[in-house]
């Protein structure tokens, strides 16, 4: 069971460094599912500082584990340290460096991923996590709904790469003949797919 003092502090820390992590909301769902399912094997993209990758420990089953991805070298380090302290090492394994590059070299199979990194190239996450993915897993995409920018008509340039790729990820998952595909108002907008 992970100390759930040591998990609220990580919590803190990163809110008050305004470092992105899951919203409660979001987590509460992903934790049902897995708490009915107890998923063997799981993968992340986007770690952050490893509060979401931590949280999820507890619902994996007995000898499971977590692969998950992250860029940012100082965010690897921080992660890296708080796994550590709250002895998850042997659960969850960090691969460092860029989710484009990593994905493609994987072979593991899992029975989760979840999907939380850059918005720009989420079809791309899609389709590797896909691949990637048991029959009967699931795939969870978080901030799929962007603030609303993805079902309103917000055209501002800054986000409009994201924006027109998080529509991409929505129409690909919906209409991949092997997903069923749900998306939910929790959040920042969470889309959950299942492998037929
Ligand atoms: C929203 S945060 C992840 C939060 C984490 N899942 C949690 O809830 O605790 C997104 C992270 O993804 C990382 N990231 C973004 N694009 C990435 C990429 N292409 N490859 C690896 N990491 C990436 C960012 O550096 C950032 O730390």
């Amino acid at each position: 069971m992970i100390n759930k003092q040591e998990l609220e502090k990580i919590k803190e820390k990163a809110l008050a460094e305004h470092i992105p992590i899951i919203m409660d909301e979001t987590l509460e769902v992903i934790e049902k599912y897995l708490k009915k399912s107890k998923p063997k094997t799981m993968l992340e993209i986007g770690t952050a500082v490893g509060y979401s990758a931590i949280c999820f420990i507890d619902f994996l089953a007995e000898g499971g584990r977590i692969d998950t991805i992250e860029r940012d070298e100082q965010r690897v380090r921080e992660a890296r340290e708080n796994i550590e302290k709250v002895g998850a090492a042997n659960m969850i394994n960090i691969y460092e460096g860029d989710a484009v590059e990593i994905l493609p070299t994987l072979n593991s199979k899992y029975d989760v991923c979840f999907i939380d990194a850059a918005k720009g190239k989420y079809p791309f996450f899609l389709q590797q996590a896909l691949r990637l993915l048991n029959d009967n897993g699931i795939i969870f995409a978080d901030n799929i709904l962007y603030k609303g920018y993805v079902m309103s008509d917000y055209n501002k340039h800054k986000q409009r790469t994201a924006v027109r790729n998080l529509r991409e990820y929505i129409k690909e998952a919906s209409e991949n003949d092997m997903l069923e595909t749900e998306i939910l108002d929790v959040g920042d907008g969470l889309a959950i797919s299942r492998k037929k």
